[in-house]
């Protein structure tokens, strides 16, 4: 495992207010680098708004007001709900800051100086969705974008153009490592779709509109958005700037650097970055994670769609963690998953309410009732049942740790819900109600007890990057600090002795009856 992390999410286009889906990723993104601090690796999460292009500038026409201020006040809700959703980002950056925009420029003058771009002639389909150029072949004759399904139009403009030809064979390389595109399906995705049927130059400018960064070396020529993102993920860490000592730590060999997104921009990432840093002399990214998306019943939740639901009354209603646990249970690794209100509410009673839940509040009881809420101390191998759920301890913190490093939040945590579900199992095998009547078996009881208090101690540790609130309430009802970490779990007697304190109800059960039809109405009316 190597010593430091850099995460990113995608920088999303600030076109619309975020919905379930942004949340989805930039959540899995928090969750992951908060498991690495977790285990002791230094780790830097980014994540942003990508501020320029056609689509932004026509939505500012749309409503009036200057694309300047029509990004700064959708930024702002960005931040707003990462910060409602308790994203712990080390940094937030803009597009249109001028730390970005500097960079961006000095990219574009070394391309050029380095004859990587070259002065022509673009004409071709445009998608401005997905600001993406498509071949006559790659449009088809109905003319729509092959991403997106939405109507193509035809461009013609002078344009400067990256030799992707040049470059192809640092992209070959890249791909020959099966870490470098996860889930492995994606990678074929990329070259039967992409590489095979030969890449074209990539055009990197535009002279049709005004919203981008300008090319320095000739004033008609905005910086074609792709380019101007994908920077963002060197920008953010001081490349080419004054004070760079966060590109120097995070922007080298011995830091694991994973860029996450969706499958709509894997091509960008995959292809055209890793071109682009190799023509900066850089190295390239260990991975780039193509996430599933979350569906609606009609398709991917999008804002075109009108779909979409806003994460805000889930948050004010049911807690912000669950929320947070939901998004990272219940889409499966690197598949998509649809969201049904029905879903939501089975999720949460099923494995906070009536799995974890449940046995931190019956546990804490227990141990108030039998021990005046002092915590025995953890002996092995006392009852018939002890040495199954020991070892289920440490197999569980083990596979939860294999599925983590592979982004597998989904089943990492449902390895932290069988764990729940084995303790759950002990109490009614052991029967501690009938210990407790019996003073020959009172070193039976004390097993019990500190078992038990163990499991919730690994569980609450390993939900840790999940459950941010409750983490907080459960350490103290333990006796304990919340400075725990996975280095804690090595600590086998880290309770022993400690006083527990029975706090409420850590997740209410969610009435089916009412809750799926509210949860089903908020579907309406959003944006
Ligand atoms: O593509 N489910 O921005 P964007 C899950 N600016 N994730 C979803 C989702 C859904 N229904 N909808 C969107 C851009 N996403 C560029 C990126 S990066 C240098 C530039 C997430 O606002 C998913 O991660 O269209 C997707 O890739 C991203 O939002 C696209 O965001």
């Amino acid at each position: 495992m190597k010593k430091k992390c850099y995460i990113t999410t995608p920088i999303y286009y600030p076109s619309g207010n975020p919905h379930l889906g942004h949340a989805y990723c930039t959540t899995m993104c928090d969750i992951f680098a908060r498991y690495k601090k977790n285990m002791g690796v230094e780790t830097y999460f980014l994540t942003g708004t990508d501020e320029h292009g056609q689509k932004i500038e026509n939505k500012a026409k749309e409503e009036n007001i200057t694309p300047q201020e029509y990004v700064d006040i959708r930024a702002d809700g960005f931040k707003k709900l990462w910060s409602a959703m308790k994203i712990d980002n080390n940094d937030f950056i803009r597009t249109t800051e001028e730390r970005h925009m500097k960079v961006v420029q000095q990219v574009f003058s070394r391309f050029l100086k380095q004859d990587d771009i070259y002065l022509d002639h673009y004409e071709g389909w445009y998608c401005t969705h997905c600001e993406s150029f498509w071949t006559e072949t790659q449009a088809t004759e109905a003319h729509i974008c092959p991403d997106c399904g939405r109507p193509v139009h035809l461009e013609k403009e002078e344009s400067y153009f990256f030799r992707c030809k040049k470059h192809i064979d640092v992209v070959n390389k890249a791909f020959e490592n099966p870490e470098f595109l996860t889930p492995v399906s994606r990678k074929n995705e990329m070259i039967n779709n992409f590489i095979k049927p030969g890449i074209e130059d990539l055009c990197v400018s535009r002279t049709s509109f005004k919203w981008g960064i300008p090319v320095l070396e000739n004033e008609n020529h905005v910086v074609y958005v792709w380019l101007d993102a994908l920077v963002n993920y060197i920008s953010a860490l001081g490349y080419l700037s004054n004070d760079d000592s966060l590109f120097k730590e995070f922007w080298d060999d011995d830091t694991e650097i994973i860029h996450v997104v969706g499958a709509d921009i894997s091509r960008f990432h995959t292809i055209y970055w890793p071109m682009f840093l190799n023509c900066l002399g850089l190295r390239l990214p260990d991975k780039v994670f193509v996430h599933g998306l979350i569906m609606m019943k009609d398709g991917k939740m999008s804002k075109s769609k009108g779909n979409v639901i806003s994460p805000y009354p889930l948050i004010e209603k049911y807690g912000v963690d669950t929320v947070r646990y939901y998004l990272a249970r219940e889409i499966p690794f690197g598949q998509n998953g649809t969201f049904t209100p029905q879903e939501f509410v089975d999720r949460i009673n099923g494995d906070l309410v009536n799995n974890y839940g449940n046995l931190v509040s019956r546990t804490l009881s227990m141990i108030t009732k039998y021990f005046n809420g002092v915590i025995p101390s953890y002996e092995k191998g006392i009852t018939a049942f002890d040495k199954d759920l020991e070892e289920k301890i440490e197999t569980n913190i083990n596979k939860y740790i294999g599925l983590m490093e592979d982004l597998n939040i989904s089943d990492a945590l449902q390895v932290v819900m069988d764990l729940c579900m084995a303790a759950n199992k002990y109490i009614e095998d052991n029967k501690p109600w009938e210990l407790a009547k019996d003073e020959t078996k009172v070193n039976e009881l004390k097993s019990v007890m500190s078992h038990l208090a163990r499991v919730i101690l690994v569980s609450t540790i390993l939900l840790k990057p999940v459950l941010v609130e409750t983490f907080e309430k459960t350490c103290k009802s333990l006796g304990l600090s919340n400075n725990l970490d996975m280095e804690s779990l090595k600590d086998e007697h880290l309770l022993d002795g400690k006083i527990v304190d029975k706090t409420g109800v850590l997740f209410p059960r969610l009435n089916v009856e009412t809750e799926v039809p509210y949860i089903a109405s908020l579907l309406q009316g959003i944006n």
